[in-house]
């Protein structure tokens, strides 16, 4: 069988870190702090975008951690970590995992949940895991969770793209779908 169309171009040369950047940027996710307890047993939690559900039977969830950063040394060498998925209202705490703030924990309300690992009140998705793998990346490391407990309560997800939080309730989603699909109808083909 040919394949149809031509043929794409191939890569020969590495995609300068802008460029790759602004093309993953384009790409929206949501924004989780992955938290952990460290070896003296403080706890310790970073902003995670590259976050991902992986397989339901057995259960297992991904994050990409910087091989650079202290996190990928208390995720890798722990027994497991916490998800906490963000609300529109948290994105105070998604700079804030992010940044160089001695404390990150500092008058946070968190509960301990397995190993010890403090869950985020408040948090729109909680999902305890424990280690399942850790891969190369490249720079990063693809750190898998087996998941183990989960909660779940209402809110709106803290979006993330094109380098910025992005504020767009859900009702103006439907919105903005509903004339979307009504554009598309109108201009199918068929
Ligand atoms: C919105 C957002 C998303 C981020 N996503 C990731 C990510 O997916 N993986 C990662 O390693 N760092 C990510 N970071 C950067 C880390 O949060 C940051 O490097 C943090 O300081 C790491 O913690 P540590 O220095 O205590 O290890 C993200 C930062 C922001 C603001």
């Amino acid at each position: 069988m040919t394949s149809a169309g031509p043929a794409v171009p191939a890569l020969d040369e590495a995609p300068d870190a802008g460029a790759m950047r602004r093309a993953m940027g384009q790409f929206a996710t949501g924004v989780t702090v992955i938290t952990t307890v460290t070896g003296d047993g403080q706890p310790a939690g970073c902003t995670v975008s590259a976050f991902s559900s992986l397989s339901l039977d057995p259960p297992l969830v991904l994050v990409c951690i910087d091989r650079r950063r202290a996190m990928h040394q208390h995720l890798t060498a722990g027994s497991g970590f916490g998800v906490n998925v963000l609300r529109t209202d948290q994105r105070e705490l998604a700079v804030r995992f992010a940044g160089r703030g001695d404390d990150r924990f500092a008058g946070l309300r968190t509960t301990p949940g397995r190993h010890g690992i403090p869950l985020i009140d408040g948090a729109i998705a909680q999902i305890q895991c424990d280690l399942h793998a850790v891969l190369d990346g490249g720079d990063h490391a693809i750190v898998v969770g087996r998941v183990r407990q989960l909660a779940t309560r209402e809110g709106d997800p803290l979006l993330y793209a094109q380098g910025a939080f992005l504020d767009l309730p859900p009702a103006q989603w439907e919105g903005a779908l509903a004339d979307a699909q009504h554009e598309w109808l109108l201009n199918a083909p068929w």
